[in-house]
């Protein structure tokens, strides 16, 4: 049966919100909560994980090639590193992780089917699907899940790869994708939407097509820049990257590679707002301002002050200065990032004023409205746009994690309120944030896992 793709999620497919077990803990033992008591400010040094969003798709070129991939400042004790790491090896591949080093070797790939039971817990996954069609010629991959941030369709993955003459049909919840006879061959493609992912998935495949591919409309973030500068390690011809035209012309082959990941930009951006919204002076060790212009600029109207010292970036407010109310707009980079909405949205919830919060990539991605509400937030929804009318105070409170990025909102919220906040479900925290709770803790936060 042909399933049209732009329909594939129907809201049966996600996790309810109340019942989101998509990512469910699988230590139910394991501490399951974070406690924070709010009203220290944060004083001292933080240093900055590799970015998840990148590791996860640098895991996945490994597959482009026989030789060994090495990665260093791999952040691998995230859970969907774990994730990631489960469906490579299920696929062949070999790997060894050690501190934040990595090694994948993709030599032995005798697997093509990346199966439900493992693409569910990770939208990132569905990244498997480009490399696998352009090595071997053929790949099985299990429609992804990820974050209940709305529905999430891989349509444009699917139609690109068509374009490059592959023949697709989705069956039972699988993409099952061939490739023509002699290989995938190179396509103008353009993307009718900006997707990062499909960027990525198509930036991959071109590599080892035949021919020359051009990505229009491209996405344009710092992670594609890099999973883009691994690839031309490994041999691949791409130019364009950063902007909306990549161009790259397909190779025969790719060799092994070592290749250092960029530093996360959203875990950067998120301490950046525990500091503004705590105060006190916090030192965010090896990460890179450039990369979040559109925050530093919101956060720079805040009334928040920014300084740059190598590849350190220090965020300090002045005691007793209230932060000011603004708006803000999500948008591809280099707008303002939705992976920093929540964690913005909890800091305008004590800021002075009111400011106006406008979600442009997911259409469900408000889930820490009632949750920052439950903690003395005021901020209605009007449908794509939240308008947050600042508290004096906020308030602890018992909160439920939705999602990623939501979750650690509330840990934000948390820093500041008035008396114990318990944040329930922090498996979430655990796929994208190392540490955590090590990282506050070490900057004078009261936080604990529970
Ligand atoms: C990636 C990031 C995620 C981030 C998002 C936007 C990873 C693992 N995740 O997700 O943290 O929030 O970029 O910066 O890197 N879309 C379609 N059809 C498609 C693909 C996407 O309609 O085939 C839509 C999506 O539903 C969404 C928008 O395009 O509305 C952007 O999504 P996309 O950039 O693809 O996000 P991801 O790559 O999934």
């Amino acid at each position: 049966m042909q399933i049209d793709p732009a329909n594939i999620w129907d809201k049966e497919a996600l996790p309810s919100q109340g019942s989101n077990d998509m990512n469910a803990n699988p230590k139910a033992s394991a501490p399951d909560k974070i406690k924070v008591i709010g009203g220290n400010p944060l004083h001292g040094t933080i240093p900055i994980s590799g970015a998840k969003n990148c590791a996860l798709k640098l895991m996945c070129a490994s597959l482009l090639t026989e030789g060994d991939m090495h990665f260093e400042n791999s952040p691998n004790s995230l859970r969907d590193m774990k994730s990631q790491t489960e469906l490579l090896e299920y696929l062949g591949c070999k790997i060894t992780a050690r501190g934040s080093s990595m090694t994948i070797n993709a030599g032995g790939v005798n697997e093509l089917t990346a199966p439900y039971d493992i693409v569910r817990k990770m939208r990132g996954s569905i990244l498997v699907l480009g490399p696998l069609l352009a090595r071997f010629g053929e790949a099985r991959v299990s429609l992804p899940g990820g974050c209940a941030i709305g529905t999430r369709p891989v349509d444009m993955h699917i139609k690109a790869l068509e374009e490059m003459g592959a023949e697709i049909v989705l069956d039972e919840g699988y993409i099952n994708a061939r490739a023509p006879q002699g290989g995938l061959q190179g396509a103008k493609i353009l993307f009718p939407k900006v997707s990062v992912g499909a960027t990525e998935n198509l930036l991959m495949a071109a590599t080892l097509a035949k021919g020359t591919t051009i990505l229009a409309n491209a996405a344009r973030e710092p992670e594609i820049i890099d999973l883009g500068e691994c690839l031309i390690k490994m041999g691949a011809k791409i130019e364009g990257l950063g902007t909306d035209t990549i161009r790259i012309e397909g190779v025969s082959s790719l060799n092994g590679a070592n290749h250092s990941v960029v530093p996360d930009r959203i875990e950067t951006g998120t301490y950046m707002v525990a500091a503004a919204m705590t105060g006190g002076s916090v030192r965010l060790q090896n990460a890179r301002l450039e990369h979040l212009s559109a925050a530093v600029g919101h956060l720079a109207q805040t009334g928040v002050e920014l300084d740059q010292d190598g590849q350190d970036i220090i965020i300090s407010r002045e005691t007793g200065l209230r932060l000011q109310g603004i708006d803000i707009m999500t948008e591809p980079h280099p707008g303002f990032p939705t992976d920093l909405q929540a964690q913005f949205m909890a800091m305008l919830a004590m800021c002075e004023g009111a400011g106006m919060v406008t979600e442009t990539i997911f259409e469900n991605r408000f889930m820490h409205v009632p949750e920052l509400n439950r903690m003395g937030a005021n901020i209605t929804v009007h449908g794509h746009s939240a308008i947050v009318r600042g508290v004096s105070k906020l308030k602890g409170a018992e909160v439920m994690a939705t999602d990623l990025r939501a979750s650690v909102a509330l840990v934000l919220a948390g820093l500041v309120a008035e008396g114990e906040t318990t944040i329930n479900r922090i498996y979430h925290l655990e796929r994208g944030y190392e540490d955590i709770v090590g990282k506050l803790g070490g900057c004078g936060a009261n936080i604990r896992k529970a």
